[in-house]
């Protein structure tokens, strides 16, 4: 990818990992944003047994599917042109232990999991997979390539039009993305940076400074900001983020914004998921 970043009106929302019960049609949609649900998550490990275990590449759904259904979903999209449907891999926990990516061989791992996420993406009518994993049991080299196959795969067989990675800044973590952007980099749309696992104390300053090292760290990749709506006291604010993406856009380097999680922004009205997409929506061209 030889692009230089450039202002656009990707917007995304997590949807679903909570369990509370919050719906598609509860989430403002701005018409002059293009808009992306992902649902929070599928992972390849089984409730099965205590504590769960992997089960190398064979994809179960961990999000409100009670809620968030099928007919949701091409309901959603049916009414909004601009609303496609992604899932999430990974996540940070299931049932309060850590998912790690652990598998027991590449072609097994590839082959198991190419056919149980065609079979939801298929069933669920969805458009495109988020990349999540944040604990590693395998080396970023067979990381790489697992991922870097499956969505390669997917997309060639006409599964998925798109695919994000969301890595934060951690040591592990970043070696694992990097390795996989390093491969497979030009199947990869859009990094969605978790800006929100950095400190409360974070400046507007300090929000740009690490916007700008992901520039360096994912070459070519169309970055998107963030900010969480959870209750948290441990994150960037959320002031924080729209100003500093407001000093992205001014610069010409905000692609989009996606925010963890329209599940907690409910409660809020959700006020900073209409605020992100006004923004959002004056980029230049739109
Ligand atoms: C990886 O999976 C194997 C097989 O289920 C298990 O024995 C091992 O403890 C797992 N490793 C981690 C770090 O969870
Ligand atoms: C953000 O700033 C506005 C005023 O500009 C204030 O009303 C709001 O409470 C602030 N939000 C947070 C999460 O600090």
């Amino acid at each position: 990818m030889t692009t230089d970043a450039a202002n656009s009106n990707l917007f995304r929302d997590y949807i679903g990992a909570i369990f509370n019960g919050v719906k598609f049609t509860d989430v403002p949609i701005n018409p002059k944003v293009r808009f992306d649900f992902i649902l929070a998550f599928v992972i390849d490990y089984t409730t099965a047994t205590e504590p769960p275990t992997p089960t190398n590449g064979q994809f179960n759904i961990f999000w409100q599917n009670s809620v968030l259904t099928a007919d949701a979903v091409a309901a959603i999209k049916q009414s909004n042109p601009n609303v496609r449907v992604a899932v999430s891999l990974g996540g940070a926990t299931v049932n309060n232990n850590p998912v790690f990516f652990n598998i027991t061989s590449v072609d097994s791992w590839v082959d198991n999991a190419v056919s149980s996420l065609t079979a939801i993406v298929r069933q669920y009518h969805l458009d495109g997979i988020d990349i999540d994993y944040e604990s590693f049991q395998a080396d970023p080299a067979t990381f790489a390539v697992c991922i870097g196959r499956l969505v390669t795969t997917l997309k060639r067989n006409g599964v998925i039009k798109f695919a994000s990675i969301a890595p934060y800044d951690n040591a592990d973590v970043q070696r694992h993305y990097q390795a996989l952007w390093a491969s497979y980099g030009s199947v990869i749309d859009y990094v969605n940076f978790q800006f929100y696992a950095y400190s409360a104390s974070t400046t507007e300053a300090q929000y740009v400074g690490h916007f700008n090292d992901q520039i360096v760290n994912y070459p070519g990749g169309n970055i998107l900001a963030s900010f969480t709506t959870a209750p948290t006291t441990t994150s960037v604010t959320i002031n924080v983020s729209l100003s500093a993406c407001q000093t992205l856009q001014s610069q010409g380097k905000l692609y989009g914004i996606f925010i963890w999680a329209a599940d907690h922004s409910r409660s809020q009205g959700f006020r900073y998921d209409t605020q992100a997409q006004a923004l959002l929506a004056n980029a230049a061209g739109y």
